[in-house]
């Protein structure tokens, strides 16, 4: 056999022969522009929202309202990081103690540490070959105390939001997205963040664009928006009646980071279609050997809408699927499996183990002290998502993919799943 047929991981020659672009959409794409902004905003000695020398700050403020138009929805408030937007639409919906939210098991952990943080308590739900929340579970799952349900559109493709909503509306539940993970994706033509009561999204350094940490709260109800602005910041809160103020804490965005997410959300669309296109191609040339091995691609509630920053498909078992994505990773892929019992990740709910064993920063207890029924947690009460997760075969879908790239990445990927699915 020559060395090019044989796998890289028993002595062939990679199919690739160049590693994957390190995967950070937006954050490869720093380039001048992002520096002018930056410049531009020092030199102008404005570096805080609210004051400044003359003619004054404005970067956080555009950035609202870029957003906002972007995604399509009234409103946008600029935070200190997804986990602060998660906190600030938390309390702009009015979930606190006593509140249960259901979160997927699936999703990383400031999913649940936020909903803690504010004082509710968070059930854990499957997620389904879609690899976010199971409506069917969702339902299993609600109790009268159910206060909000947080659909995490992980990994980039949107959830079952047809289903969840329905759910909310029946029991009379709110929904706080998770957009974190999929900025400008979207759901049956509205996008992410759009969908629910609130929408909260990251610009932390790995998200699809960045400004290195940074969040947004995204809106169409007044109150919300109001609640939200108030809670992120008490400057803000004095634009409101001083009766109908609220105290809230500080999670401002600087001047310095919105100009730099401006930058990039004018970048989003591009990174978006570079990414397509390049998971078109990959999921194209990989379909037949999937077909032909019994394999299964990740499902998708709405192909329309995936941001398209992963491939991603399940081997028949966790081990297969670990020897894939080693052989995968020799062949110069940038692969990997999503869960491992062996090695901690905080993006699997098994491993949340300060969450799952109630742990509390003070000996008076956390939010659990205020929920009104017992809530306990196992690292194997999710049997599904982890048996999903397990399986599952993880491809980066970076924009800066060649077409050379590409071809061998399918050349390689073919090899080895012909040879070890
Ligand atoms: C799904 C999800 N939710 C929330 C967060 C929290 O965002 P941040 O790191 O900006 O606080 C992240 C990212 O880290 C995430 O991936």
């Amino acid at each position: 056999m020559s060395t090019k047929a044989r796998l890289a991981i028993e002595g062939g020659t990679p199919a690739k022969k160049r590693k994957d672009p390190p995967m950070f959409p937006g954050g490869m794409a720093v380039g001048p522009e992002e520096e002018e902004a930056v410049l531009e905003v020092v030199r102008s000695r404005c570096l805080f929202r609210h004051y400044g020398p003359p003619p004054g700050p404005g970067k956080a403020a555009e950035l609202e309202q870029a957003f906002a138009a972007f995604m399509g929805a009234r409103y946008a408030v600029a935070v200190t990081s997804g986990t602060a937007a998660l906190i600030t639409g938390l309390h702009a919906i009015g979930v606190g103690p006593g509140d249960e939210v259901i979160i997927p098991a699936y999703t990383w952990i400031a999913s649940a540490t936020a909903v803690m943080a504010v004082g509710a308590v968070p059930v854990i739900a499957e997620v389904d070959e879609t690899l976010t929340l199971d409506p069917a579970d969702v339902e299993r799952k609600i109790t009268p105390y159910t206060r909000a349900i947080m659909p995490v559109h992980m990994r980039g493709v949107p959830c079952r939001m047809a289903e969840l909503t329905d759910i909310a509306h029946r029991h009379g539940c709110r929904i706080i997205e998770d957009t974190a993970q999929a900025d400008g994706g979207s759901y049956r033509g509205r996008r992410l963040g759009t969908l629910g009561d609130v929408g909260c999204f990251s610009l932390q350094f790995n998200k699809i664009i960045t400004c290195g940490e940074g969040g947004i709260v995204l809106t169409d109800q007044e109150e919300v928006w109001k609640r939200a602005l108030m809670y992120h910041d008490p400057v803000s809160a004095l634009r409101f009646p001083p009766e109908e103020t609220l105290a809230g804490v500080n999670y401002r965005l600087s001047e310095l980071q919105a100009a730099v997410a401006l930058v990039q959300l004018r970048r989003l669309e591009g990174l978006l279609e570079a990414m397509c296109e390049r998971k078109r191609v990959l999921k194209g040339g990989l379909e037949a050997v999937v077909r032909r091995k019994g394999l299964s691609f990740r499902e998708l509630a709405d192909p329309e809408g995936d941001t398209a920053i992963a491939l991603v498909f399940f081997a028949s078992s966790a081990q297969k699927a670990q020897r894939i994505a080693e052989a995968l990773s020799a062949e110069n892929i940038g692969a990997g499996v999503l869960y491992r019992p062996d090695r901690i990740d905080y993006h699997v709910y098994a491993h949340w183990a300060p969450v799952l064993e109630q742990r509390t920063w003070t000996p008076s207890g956390g939010p659990w002290r205020w929920a009104r029924r017992d809530i306990r947690y196992s690292p194997d009460m999710c049997p599904r998502t982890l048996d999903l997760l397990g399986r599952a075969v993880h491809l980066d879908v970076s924009p800066l993919l060649s077409n050379e790239d590409v071809e061998e990445t399918l050349e390689g990927a073919n090899k080895v799943l012909e040879a070890l699915a």
